[in-house]
């Protein structure tokens, strides 16, 4: 597919079935996982679909702030494909400090590092624990960020020496436009949330609808710095080394 905002990546991109399939052959059996985030990244789901059938192994981070629309619609793709969804809850004693001692929306006074860390960054921490290799639906079109992304990379933030994980990107060189082709012509579900102007969406009290005129992620964190949103799920886009919010709330295994 063409891509509007070409990159040097592009010309060495495989297609995004291609990724998928290779990353099935090398690290199947359980110890691969496609992160859903109930957003248009459904396409991973039904490329994955067609390959393996309803043995497509995903994710999904509950951070307990997701949209009601969103939760819904996870099930519905659960039952749409008739596979398990592994749902990643935060630990508890973490929240209820955080709930404790700053509310609940600490995130608009001091930055969503902090939440995230906790809601989205230690659970799938824990879950990497038992993978090699995940696999996500990034583009390089979302973001200033995510310019240079591969399709594949080691993970720079979740990876140790001990244990390597590799991070999948299969559609880093589609457009929104692809994806949106993509899923019309294969009649793929998707989250409603996307009929009312919601672009990129992630946590309700993070995420805001988007005229056709802004950037599809103007609506995530929009209080904070353009360039410097990732909230540690992706930070290597903009820091390749681990990062400080992980050592403050992740235990060791
Ligand atoms: S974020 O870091 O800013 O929240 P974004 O919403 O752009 O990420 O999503 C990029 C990719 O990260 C998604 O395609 C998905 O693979 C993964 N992802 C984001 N949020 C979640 C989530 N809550 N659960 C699982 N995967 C997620
Ligand atoms: Fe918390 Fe917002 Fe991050 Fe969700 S997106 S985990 S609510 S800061």
């Amino acid at each position: 597919m063409a891509s509007i905002n070409k990159s040097r990546n592009d010309d060495l991109d495989i297609s995004p079935q291609d990724v998928i399939a290779d990353a099935f052959n090398r690290f199947g059996d359980n110890r691969i996982s496609i992160s859903f985030s109930g957003a248009e990244d459904v396409v991973l789901i039904e490329m994955a679909y067609q390959l393996v059938g309803n043995k497509v192994p995903a994710f999904s981070i509950d951070t307990g702030r997701l949209h009601p629309e969103t939760y819904r619609y996870i099930d519905r793709v659960r039952e749409h494909y008739g596979i398990s969804i592994d749902m990643l809850s935060p630990e508890p004693n973490t929240l209820e400090q955080l709930v404790r001692e700053k509310g609940l929306f600490s995130f608009y006074q001091d930055g969503h590092d902090e939440c995230c860390s906790i809601r989205k960054i230690q659970p799938l921490k824990k879950k990497l624990l038992h993978l090699n290799a995940w696999i996500t639906g990034q583009r390089r079109d979302q973001s200033a960020t995510r310019t240079g992304l591969q399709q594949e990379q080691q993970d720079g933030v979740f990876s140790t020496p001990d244990h390597p994980i590799t991070k999948f990107n299969p559609l880093a060189s589609w457009t929104s436009a692809d994806v949106w082709e993509y899923i019309q012509k294969n009649g793929v579900p998707y989250n409603p949330l996307h009929d009312h102007g919601f672009a990129s969406i992630g946590c309700e009290p993070c995420t805001r609808s988007v005229s056709r005129f802004q950037h599809e992620r103007h609506g995530r964190w929009w209080w904070e710095d353009e360039e410097n949103k990732e909230c540690g799920l992706h930070v290597q886009n903009v820091n390749p080394r681990p990062v400080r919010v992980l050592d403050k709330h992740t235990q060791p295994a």
